[in-house]
């Protein structure tokens, strides 16, 4: 079957208007363009958001660091999993619904990383009111220092 046919048959068995997307196909459409599909990131671009080393150290500040990044985007120097980024900045992504930001997040911690919890809608909803600075998000990435 060629692909326009199949795709319109896609269309008609699920109709877009009753259609919920998962995390994951929220993580494809919205972040993957410089993340990677996979979530494994792209090399001079955007880190890997497959780190779980890294979301294992971070503790009990992980939800407060991947709600503030979300919320306020991210500057500077960071070096993750072997590779220096610092030359992109990450955009904001506010204009996301606090549903989709929860879902994309739970997704990248639970499925990607096999880490428990995630942000809720209280602390994403909290950080668009009041959006952390770049360096306070880099600081809870170094831990601390
Ligand atoms: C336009 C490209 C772009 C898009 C779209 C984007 N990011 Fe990013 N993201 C980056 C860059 C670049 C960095 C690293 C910024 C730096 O070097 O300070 C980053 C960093 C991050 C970090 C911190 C990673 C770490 O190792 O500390 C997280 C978490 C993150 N992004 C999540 C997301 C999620 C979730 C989405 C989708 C909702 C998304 N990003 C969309 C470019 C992007």
């Amino acid at each position: 079957m060629n692909k326009t046919i199949s795709l319109l048959l896609i269309g008609l068995i699920f109709p877009v208007t009753t259609y919920a997307q998962t995390g994951q196909e929220k993580f494809v459409e919205t972040c993957s363009g410089c993340h990677g599909v996979d979530a494994e990131g792209i090399p001079g671009l955007a880190p890997p958001l497959h780190n779980t080393k890294l979301w294992t150290q971070l503790g009990d500040q992980r939800d407060r660091y991947i709600a503030g990044v979300v919320t306020s985007g991210l500057s500077g120097k960071l070096v993750s999993r072997g590779e220096t980024y610092q030359s992109v900045a990450m955009p904001s992504q506010v204009y996301l619904s606090t549903p989709d930001l929860v879902d994309i997040t739970h997704y990248l911690m639970n499925d990607v990383n096999q880490l428990s919890g995630g942000p809720n809608a209280e602390l994403i909803d909290e950080f668009k009111n009041n959006p952390m600075s770049h360096s306070a998000l880099l600081k809870i990435r170094s831990g601390g220092k």
